[in-house]
């Protein structure tokens, strides 16, 4: 089984994506060949400063392998270092009704917070479909708003193999419904788009200030309360093992522990969680060609799958 996903190197890696993407990425890797790219390309259509679009690809790269991505068993690559990726784009796009790309949500909430509407943005779907279909992908974890280009994935795939003979696998997405929408310190989805993130890796003080502002609603510390749909609740449940989330859920019941209490035992646990990942991710930052040489490697294997389908696919359009 073959499992595909990309990031965008559009902005810091926030909790949302940790857990939306990243760590269902890692556990998948242990059961299949895993496939995880950087979607510099798509991040195209939001960063306009060569100069960020580098160091963000970088630190994005870096976030992943202080995480736990290993690179022995995860093919790790850039998409810009793939071309064949937008060759597929262009014979996709051949094939894609533009009603399919008219109805994309992500699109329309692109252009509802402001963005131009450019072609690149109107396409990414198409892109998209290429980065997953070229690779022969079996499952591709995402989160929930990423759905729907799922399901423009699949219906590219099942459109140019009916016009064209069997070319592609149809992807099935993965997305587990406990982390589908990981809340923002504003209880709104957690995205960069809506300043509501916290950072996997920004400084400690900075981390805390932001998890003490998490809002909550103004119920009276003595008094019980619900803790599911709690935002507070909600993450701690993330970084904790079953009995600690059934702990501070026994807590937030029994009254006498505030919204207070619940964000210092999260900041705790995250902390918890992350001190390895961020003393990993200093050595490898110190040193100046790891990264590159994994993106490298990574870039190597992923050509080779990347030509096998070219091939198939140049044949049956006529190159
Ligand atoms: P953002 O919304 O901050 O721009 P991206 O769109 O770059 O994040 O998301 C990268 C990956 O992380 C995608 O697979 C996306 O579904 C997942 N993801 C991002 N935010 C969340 C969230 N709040 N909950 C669950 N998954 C998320
Ligand atoms: N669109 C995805 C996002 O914003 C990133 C992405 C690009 C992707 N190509 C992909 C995800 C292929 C999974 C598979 O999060």
């Amino acid at each position: 089984m073959r499992v595909l996903t990309g990031i965008q190197p559009s902005g810091k890696l926030h909790w949302g994506n940790y857990f939306g993407a990243m760590r269902n990425a890692f556990a998948l890797q242990q059961k299949g060949e895993a496939f995880l790219f950087i979607a510099n390309y798509h991040a195209l259509t939001t960063v306009r400063d060569g100069q960020r679009l580098r160091e963000a690809t970088r630190d994005v790269a870096l976030d992943w392998l202080a995480c736990g991505l290993d690179p022995e068993k995860t093919v790790f690559y850039r998409q810009s270092d793939v071309p064949e990726v937008q060759e597929l784009a262009w014979y996709l796009s051949c094939i894609t009704p533009m009603g399919l790309l008219e109805r994309c949500h992500s699109y329309k909430d692109k252009l509802a917070h402001g963005m131009d509407a450019t072609h690149g943005l109107f396409a990414y779907p198409v892109l998209m479909a290429a980065d997953i279909l070229i690779m022969q992908s079996d499952l591709v974890p995402v989160g929930r708003d990423q759905k729907q280009h799922l399901e423009v994935t699949r219906d590219l795939a099942i459109k140019f193999n009916n016009a064209y003979g069997d070319c592609f696998k149809i992807p099935e997405p993965y997305i587990p419904e406990t982390v589908a929408t990981i809340p923002g310190t504003d209880g709104q989805k957690m995205s960069k788009s809506y300043n509501n993130t916290i950072q996997l890796f920004e400084d400690l003080k900075s981390i805390k200030k932001k998890i003490m502002g998490i809002v909550t609603d103004s119920t009276p510390m003595e008094a019980p309360k619900e803790p599911e749909g709690n935002s507070v609740y909600e993450l701690y449940k993330l970084f904790a093992t079953p009995e600690e989330a059934a702990e501070m859920a026994a807590k937030f019941r029994a009254g006498n522990y505030g919204y207070g209490h619940a964000k210092k035992e999260l900041f705790a646990i995250y902390e918890r969680t992350f001190a390895p990942f961020r003393e990993r991710r200093e050595k490898l930052a110190a040193d100046a060609s790891y990264v590159e040489d994994i993106l490298k490697a990574g870039a190597a294997r992923a050509r080779q799958e990347a030509l096998k389908t070219m091939d198939k696919v140049r044949a049956a359009t006529g190159f």
